[in-house]
């Protein structure tokens, strides 16, 4: 069978698309969506995602009839998580076939200590709340505001890592977050046969998030192989891990929960 040259009529929410690989997603995603459609731009910084509406707007698929709408908020915060679902709902129409959940908004959290330092428990919740909770939390209310129903599916998308499945010195944090993440959305996968859930692993990204990674790990061999990446050229550029990313979706062809390597792709 052909693959889909269109991800439908859709309503999509990406977290954290003011920069970075969320921004790529937003942008990929306008592309291959059919007019009608809804995006939903999500972090803190308003003026980033207002000029991202903007260049949507005016770019083909703007003029096409997709429809962005910008959400400023942390979505560590409830009132944050409020705000993208009745924004979300404000949007929907009966004519949208498919919802998308992008959960990208990510932190890398303290990177600069090890294991042994982390004694205060109010740090570690703070980082787990936004980086864990949050995502568990968004896609549980996304799920119940959007019900499936015959005629519209839905696609959980979380954002993952090789440090999903792999210790680095001086990263328990993002480590600890992003395996909790990832087994979280392979639980529902097995709870929701319908749904499609895919942890996407996006590659060492050219992105604010590498810069801290290179200047502020404290493992010396870490921080090493992470400055070699980048003085060798081996980063990839967000848009050309979002191309596979978006491939993936297109095909269709990957087991919910699956985690799914920019390098398989
Ligand atoms: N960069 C890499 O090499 C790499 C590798 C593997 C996986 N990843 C994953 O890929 C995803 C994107 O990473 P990236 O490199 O693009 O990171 P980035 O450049 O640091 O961007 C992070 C995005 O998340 C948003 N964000 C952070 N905290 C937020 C909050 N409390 N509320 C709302 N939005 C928030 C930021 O927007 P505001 O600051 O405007 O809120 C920004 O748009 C993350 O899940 C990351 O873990 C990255």
């Amino acid at each position: 069978m052909p693959f889909a040259t269109d991800l439908g009529r859709v309503l999509c929410i990406i977290t954290g698309a003011s920069k970075g690989f969320g921004r790529a997603v937003a942008k990929a995603m306008a592309r291959l969506v059919k007019p009608g459609s809804l995006l939903v731009l999500v972090a803190r910084s308003g003026d980033d995602l207002r000029a991202l509406q903007a260049e949507l707007s005016e770019s083909d698929a703007g003029k096409a009839g997709i429809k962005v709408e910008v959400v400023v908020a942390d979505v560590g915060q409830t009132d944050g998580l409020e705000s993208i679902i009745r924004t979300s709902k404000e949007g929907f129409s009966e004519n949208i076939d498919h919802v998308i959940l992008v959960n990208n908004a990510a932190s890398l959290g303290d990177v600069s200590r090890y294991t042994k330092s982390f004694t205060d428990m109010a740090e570690v919740d703070s980082y787990l709340s936004l980086n864990v909770s949050s995502s568990l939390c968004l896609t549980a209310r996304v799920l119940q505001a959007f019900p499936q129903h015959p005629g519209c599916r839905c696609t959980v998308i979380n954002i993952s890592s090789l440090c999903a499945l792999q210790p680095f010195r001086s990263w328990v944090l993002y480590c600890t977050g992003k395996a909790a993440r990832e087994m979280m959305f392979r639980v529902l996968a097995e709870e929701e046969p319908n749904l499609r859930v895919l942890n996407y692993s996006p590659g060492p990204l050219d992105t604010a998030m590498q810069v801290e990674a290179r200047s502020k790990t404290a493992d010396p061999s870490t921080k090493r192989s992470f400055s070699d990446m980048f003085a060798q050229g081996q980063l990839l550029t967000c848009e050309a891990s979002c191309a596979k990313l978006m491939k993936v979706l297109l095909e269709d062809r990957y087991t919910s929960g699956a985690h799914i390597d920019v390098y398989d792709v």
